[in-house]
């Protein structure tokens, strides 16, 4: 089975969506059905990691023995990452988080009589990743990017603005990967290195080939 490297290190992981209620009943959300995420957490958990699993509404089977965190908002999520963020070793946002949230929700259903029109006021999320960028110790701490164009210069960008030591990039413009799929093809980018594809594979193994990554990282930095 697995190689058991990583046991004694705490992985917190971020998967699917956050919702962003307008009311009671409605709300802003997206694709993510936290498959890609919940894959990082099996992985970890099974190569003898510590794991917090903090992830928005989802129809998934739990990993077995993870710390599960459910949150529905973007600002909830916020809160449990800087919860575990301190004791973490390895960190990785692989969430869809709104970047935007209705600027108020209304307390009861919102009517739709005398209204032809409805113009909603959104206001900005937190950046959990770059925040947690910005909070960096002794942490090594991933980030994803979705785009549906230029892959790489978005990708490089997001980066280093967002100061991740490792940047996952996928393509979800694509339906065989990226979203609600069980296999994903990405690029991994990271300071000074030279931009590294992974073809199409299952979602599981682009995790494994993750923690790789990141142990490697973690011996260069003893060195
Ligand atoms: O869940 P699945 O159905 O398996 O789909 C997997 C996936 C496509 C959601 C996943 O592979 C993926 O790409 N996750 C990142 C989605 C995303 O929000 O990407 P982004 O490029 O908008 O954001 C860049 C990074 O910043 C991400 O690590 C994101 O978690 C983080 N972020 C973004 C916005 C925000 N307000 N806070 C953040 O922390």
């Amino acid at each position: 089975e697995n190689k058991k490297d990583l046991v004694g290190k705490k992985v917190l992981v971020s998967a699917g969506s956050t919702v962003e209620p307008l009311d009671p009943v409605r709300y802003l959300s997206n694709n993510s059905t936290g498959k890609m995420g919940f894959a990082i957490a099996k992985i970890a958990q099974q190569r003898g990691a510590e794991v917090t699993l903090v992830a928005g509404p989802n129809q998934l089977a739990l990993p077995n023995r993870v710390n599960y965190q459910p949150i529905k908002t973007a600002r909830q999520m916020e809160q449990k990452m800087l919860e575990f963020y301190q004791q973490a070793d390895f960190v990785i946002m692989a969430a869809a988080v709104a970047d935007f949230r209705p600027a108020k929700t209304a307390e009861q259903k919102i009517k739709k009589q005398e209204l032809d029109q409805l113009t909603l006021r959104l206001v900005r999320n937190p950046d959990i990743l770059a925040e947690l960028g910005r909070k960096k110790q002794k942490q090594l701490l991933v980030g994803f990017a979705a785009e549906t164009q230029e892959l790489l210069h978005n990708a490089t960008q997001k980066m280093q603005q967002k100061k991740v030591d490792l940047l996952v990039a996928n393509d979800v413009s694509r339906h065989d990967i990226g979203f609600g799929t069980s296999q994903n093809e990405v690029v991994f980018l990271q300071p000074d290195v030279a931009p590294e594809l992974l073809s199409k594979r299952s979602k599981e193994k682009i995790a494994d080939k993750i923690f790789d990554l990141l142990m490697d990282l973690n011996r260069q930095r003893r060195k």
